[in-house]
Formats: structure tokens, sequence, C-alpha cells
């Protein structure tokens, strides 16, 4: 049964940290080096969080640029999504926190938790609010300072990872071919110790830190997202040829490359920005989006294919015609 409402992506909008830190300044003071982070994941710097920059700070700032770009009002807005693993608080709900400071009393705010993958899962949730008729304009957020649960001594996993936010504003429209047109989640609790945080309210009552068995992610990682990108085109009757932008989640420059590789999706029509970034989390894809949409590359009526894999372990894709 074909849904009466399209998400239509009306604006999208970032925010960065302002401090960036390069690979060399890494490896002044863990045992790693610039060529072993932009070998093994094509990493040369991230932003990292300073003083009086949060999850909520940023994300705040990217969804006023997302809402400037739609040329809407905080009051047009009713539905407002946060995918984060890093929020300012236990609660309340980052999304609440973010709609307080855009000044938004109406419509409903929450938070959404599939670390790497939770923006393609927050697309997928606004998307499923929006077919439905039971909301109009939703902001689907991603928002996250990793570097806060980084265990800095451990050169496994605090070289990988950087903070920022990232926004997108979808609209129900009736009609149209634009909007989100499939997707896919899956997840699977079976592979929790290969990527997760040892602490947490109700087990150590602290933050804790981001543990990761690199190497297995790795392994799953392709397999895993390409089996869901694979479904998303049996779906809509398309091939990877027809996509104009594939926009993955950026944890590691090897693994978009096996993935559009296994694909068939050409490399000039894949957005890459771990380069600057870094894996910055349920961010990067809005961050991804931002950059492309801002350089011209994503124009109104692209076909453009998200995908994201993470702790979980998580997984999904999903399809927007721009
Ligand atoms: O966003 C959520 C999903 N997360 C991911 O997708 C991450 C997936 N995994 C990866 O991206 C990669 O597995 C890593 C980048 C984390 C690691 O790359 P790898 O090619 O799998 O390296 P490895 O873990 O097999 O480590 C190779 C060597 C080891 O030394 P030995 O045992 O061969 O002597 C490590 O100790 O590299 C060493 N190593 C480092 N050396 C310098 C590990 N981290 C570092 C480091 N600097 N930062």
């Amino acid at each position: 049964m074909s849904a009466k409402f399209r998400s239509v992506v009306r604006g999208v909008g970032a925010c960065l940290p302002e401090r960036v830190v390069s690979n060399a300044e890494l490896a002044a003071r863990i045992d790693t080096s610039d060529e072993w982070i932009a070998q093994r994941t094509g990493i040369r710097q991230r932003h990292v969080a300073g003083e009086g920059e949060t999850t909520v700070t940023l994300g705040t700032r990217a969804a006023s640029r997302a809402l400037a770009r739609a040329g809407l009002q905080p009051a047009e807005i009713d539905l407002i999504i946060v995918a984060t693993s890093t929020p300012d608080h236990t609660f309340p709900a980052s999304a609440t926190e973010i709609q307080a400071a855009l000044g938004i009393t109406q419509g409903v705010a929450f938070d959404l938790q599939a670390v790497c993958s939770g923006f393609v899962f927050g697309v997928t949730t606004a998307d499923k609010f929006l077919a439905s008729g039971s909301h109009k304009r939703a902001l689907v957020i991603g928002a996250e300072t990793f570097s806060r649960i980084l265990d800095w001594q451990d050169r496994t996993t605090c070289v990988l990872f950087g903070d920022g936010a990232g926004a997108m504003v979808l609209e129900a429209v009736e009609g149209g071919d634009k909007g989100v047109i499939t997707s896919k989640l899956r997840s699977d609790g079976r592979h929790r110790a290969k990527l997760y945080v040892d602490g947490g309210p109700s087990t150590t009552q602290t933050v804790g830190h981001l543990r990761m068995e690199g190497k297995e992610v790795f392994k799953h990682a392709v397999g895993m997202v390409t089996d869901v990108i694979k479904a998303c085109f049996e779906d809509a009757g398309v091939s990877a040829q027809d996509i104009d932008w594939f926009v993955p989640h950026q944890a590691n420059r090897r693994i978009i490359d096996a993935s559009a590789d296994k694909l068939g999706i050409a490399r000039d029509k894949v957005v890459i920005t771990v380069d600057r970034h870094g894996n910055t989390s349920a961010a990067s894809i809005p961050l991804a989006l931002d950059v492309a949409v801002s350089d011209g590359r994503i124009k109104p009526g692209d076909l453009v294919m998200i995908e994201a894999m993470g702790g979980g372990f998580t997984w999904g894709a999903a399809l927007i015609r721009w």
C-alpha cells in the first residue's frame, strides 16, 4: 500500500566544533602516526568540541541552519528526532533540549539511539510519522560529541572519531516523485561485544568509554550495508547506475570504497568527508549531505542513497529523491 504523503527534503544544515585536531597532533600525544591513520582509515583530521560546545549546542545550530535553508520558522516544526549516543544528559532527551533552544513549544521531540546508524533510523522513523499524516514537518538531527566518551590513551579507537552535528528538514507532501522512496533497517544484538561503551546509568553509574574490536566490525560492515542497499534497490526498482549520489556513514574510507565497488556505484558519485570529519557517528551522514548540497553536487531531483552501520549492531539504508 503506498502512503498518501511523501517525506520531502526541504533543507539540511550542519555545525562543527571550532577546534580541529590533526593526525600529527594526536601522534605527538600517543603512539600513532599520520601515515597509519591516513592509510588505514582515510582520516586526516577531526573536529573536537571545546568548552561550551555540546551535543545540544551543536545540534541546535545545525537545526537552525537547516530551517534557514528550508525557509521555515521553528513554529512550523511538529516533530524533532535527535539521533545521538552522546546526549548532554541521561535525561531529558537532547531532542527536548534542542526543541526548547529553538523556541519550539508544539509537537513532539525525542531521542533515538542506534549509534552510527542513528541518522538513517531517524529519517526512517520521521518518514513513518509524516507518511501517516500524523505530523507535517520534521527535524531529523544527528548530533554527537564522541570525544567525551573516548579513551584518549587507546590508540585503536581515539584516532577514529570526531564531533559534530547535522540536520535535515522533512516535509509531508502529497503526490509527486520527491522524498524518501524506501528504507531498510536492521539490527542484531548478538554483536554487542564488538562495539559498545563500558559504562551507563544502570550498570556502572558512569558514562563509560567506547570499546571496539575494529577488525571484527570491519569484517561485517561491507556485507551488512550492501545487503540493505540492495534491498532498497529492489524495493524501488532502481539499480546502482541510477544513483546520483552515494552518501555513506563516514567510518573508514576503505569500508566506503569496498561498499561502493561491491555495489557497482562509481567512485565519483561517492561523497567523502571522513578525511576532514573523522567518524562522527550519527552526525556523519547529515554532515556529508550538508557538504554536498553546499558545494552544489546534490541538486533537486537527484537520487541519493544514504547508509550506515554501527554499534548493536544496527544498520540501514534509505533512498531519497532530493
Ligand atoms: O562507525 C562504527 C563502525 N566502525 C567502524 O566501521 C570501524 C571499523 N574498523 C576499522 O575501521 C579498522 O578495523 C580500524 C581502522 C579500526 C583498524 O584497521 P585494521 O586494518 O583493521 O588494523 P588492525 O586493528 O588489524 O591493527 C593493525 C596494527 C596492529 O598492530 P599489530 O598487532 O599488527 O602489531 C595495531 O596494534 O595496527 C596497530 N594499531 C595502530 N598503529 C598505529 C592500531 N591502532 C593504531 C594506531 N596507530 N592508532
